[in-house]
């Protein structure tokens, strides 16, 4: 996820673009840069942060150099994906001649074949980034017509992507086109536009916004502002006056970072999936086939939510590629002289790549000779630095403390890892590959379904907001999902909340459930619906009251719980991905309703960089 920017009126347009950019840092902020049309041809200044300071602050200290009569160009602030935060890597980018310049938000799926194409044509690519194909795809299909080019970029282009390109050849316009990433255009006063990722980056200069779709272009210059299809066709737009003030705004609208960050699921999910596999069945990780070999044990390392999607990872491992492997709370594995050597593949897990239990235990599997992959979200930070390998999830920045999109993607990568690993090991035929990366791609039509099922939810949240203490039992694939929701809910809501292993809780635990007890039973996994459906029998029998989070099948389960939220249909071994949803929302409105600080709780950092 990066936000961008454009300008085009009669103003000076540096300073704009940089303000919006400062609007959209929540966006991205590893790397940001400006390009402005001047009679001279373009001129940019580009930059990641360094030493500690941020990027755009870096970019605020260059923008007088830059020539302040310019009055269009457009802007940058990154969130990497592909290549790393570094200048070079830094948007906009130029195709060779410096004639064409382009900001990305997105994922170019196939910018490996295009570059490949391209370079044996002779184009010279200067960054590691997926984006840079548009800006010589750009100049290859450019004949007099700024939009023309574009549309001939696209139709080459596969993936998502909000695009804002410029030429010097033609003074004053700005062309942008959106494909599943969000675009708006801002009508400022006398013949001036703002094009932008998300309406934050514009309103204090306009409230006045069009809002792109799916497939559509706009073309903006001081004459005006025209929209048409990929095709050329016009698309009839209205304008729509935003009423938000700016807090709100970049929220896109909404109380809260942590439900945007829910509801930003599905994209998140396609996203990290895209590029990876293909519809064959075959995964590709990016990795060198040889980092994999003489593997002979894994072992998944992480903190807090990181260590859940561990748990998940260790069983579709053990599954699939019937392949040993352990989990470990990263603060525990330095202190108990694990048993890994150079035949062992450490899995780090960490959201921010910052946190400083992950980091030891890293160094920790590294000084015994393990090699070390990390699972992260940040591009440039220190576990994906020091890890011999990493796998990046592409949920965008994640702004909540509680992490919600950061961990179904990461359960998306634990099933492309296990499933590479049991292809590799031959206990994965291609037929099940493809039909479970079939599955991976319908889950985020599945989610959407959950979500648009938030007022049940709420309601669910009201009836458990006022007890002090609630248990989440499952079993299997369940027990990891049922510890994720019991984290969300204290988190976050403050109420004392355990998750047990569904047979465990006879041992011991059933004696705290009363009456006032709520007991929420998750139960997908169908070899042992049964005995899950017993636990629950037994929370009964003590009057406890039952949540059921289950297959609509279930019956019995629905029958003996009190209350039940169904899941769409989905297969025991990724269900997590989208059991968590209903738990995350559940902890999210107990939280709203209680008036507690939803993305900053108490006591509580996003990223914990002490041990
Ligand atoms: O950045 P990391 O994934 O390494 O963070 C690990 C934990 O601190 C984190 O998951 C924490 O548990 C979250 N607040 C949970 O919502």
């Amino acid at each position: 996820m990066c936000g961008i920017v454009g300008y085009t009126g009669g103003r000076p347009a540096a300073p704009l673009l940089l303000d919006g950019l400062q609007k959209l840092e929540y966006r991205g902020y590893d790397s940001a840069g400006i390009a402005l049309l001047t009679p001279e041809g373009i001129r940019m200044v580009k930059n990641a942060g360094h030493g500690g300071v941020m990027a755009l602050e870096i970019l605020a200290g260059k923008i007088g150099a830059l020539p302040m009569a310019a009055s269009a160009g457009i802007g940058h602030t990154r969130w990497a994906t592909h290549g790393r935060p570094t200048d070079i890597n830094a948007h906009p980018h130029l195709d060779a001649s410096g004639e064409f310049a382009i900001a990305h938000n997105g994922i170019i799926e196939n910018y490996m074949p295009l570059r490949a194409r391209l370079r044996a044509e002779g184009y010279v690519f200067r960054s590691e980034t997926d984006s840079e194909v548009v800006a010589h795809l750009l100049a290859r299909h450019y004949s007099g017509d700024l939009a023309e080019a574009l549309r001939g970029a696209l139709a080459e282009i596969e993936g998502s992507f909000a695009l804002i390109v410029m030429s010097s050849r033609h003074p004053g316009q700005l062309a942008a086109a959106r494909r599943n990433a969000p675009l708006i255009v801002g009508v400022g006063a006398e013949s001036e536009f703002f094009i932008a990722s998300d309406i934050p980056a514009v309103l204090k200069e306009t409230r006045d916004i069009y809002v792109l779709e799916d497939g559509e272009m706009a073309v903006a210059d001081r004459a005006g502002v025209c929209f048409t299809d990929f095709a050329g066709d016009p698309r009839p737009k209205t304008v729509t006056r935003v009423t938000w003030d700016a807090a709100a705004a970049e929220k896109a609208g909404y109380d809260h970072f942590m439900l945007k960050e829910i509801d930003e699921q599905p994209q998140a999910l396609r996203d990290t999936l895209s590029g990876r596999a293909d519809k064959s069945g075959v995964i590709d990780l990016g990795i060198a086939a040889d980092f994999f070999a003489d593997v002979d044990r894994v072992a998944f390392v992480g903190c807090g939510t990181a260590y859940h999607a561990c748990l998940v990872g260790r069983e579709l491992l053990e599954q699939w590629a019937r392949l040993p492997a352990e989990t470990a709370i990263a603060s525990e594995f330095r202190y108990r002289q694990p048993l890994v050597d150079a035949r062992t593949l450490v899995v780090a897990v960490s959201q921010s790549g910052e946190t400083a239990d992950t980091l030891a235990a890293l160094r920790e599997a590294k000084k015994e000779g393990a090699r070390v992959l990390a699972v992260t979200n940040v591009v440039g930070s220190t576990v994906a630095r020091e890890a011999d390998e990493v796998l990046f999830t592409w949920a965008g920045p994640e702004i909540a403390v509680a992490s919600t999109k950061a961990y179904t993607t990461q359960l998306e990568i634990m099933a492309l890892l296990a499933m590479f690993l049991a292809a590799r090991a031959g206990r994965l035929a291609a037929e099940r590959s493809a039909a479970l990366l079939k599955e991976l791609r319908s889950l985020p039509a599945k989610i959407e379904d959950i979500l648009a099922r938030k007022e049940q939810l709420r309601g669910l949240a009201a009836g458990l907001s006022d007890s002090s203490s609630a248990f989440f039992i499952g079993r299997g694939l369940d027990w990891a999902v049922a510890l994720e929701g019991a984290l969300k809910l204290k988190e976050i809501s403050y109420i004392h909340a355990e998750a047990y292993a569904a047979g465990e809780l006879k041992h011991g635990t059933l004696a705290l459930v009363t009456r006032e007890t709520p007991v929420i039973a998750v139960a997908t996994q169908r070899t042992l619906y049964e005995k899950t459906l017993s636990n629950v029998e037994e929370v009964k029998a003590r009057e406890g009251r039952v949540l059921a989070v289950t297959r609509a099948e279930n019956k019995e389960l629905a029958a003996a719980a009190d209350e039940v939220f169904f899941l769409p249909p989905v297969s025991d071994d990724l269900a997590p991905i989208i059991t968590v949803v209903p738990l995350q929302l559940i902890a999210y409105y107990a939280a709203v309703r209680r008036g507690n600080h939803v993305d900053k709780p108490r006591n509580l950092a996003k990223t914990v960089t002490t041990e």
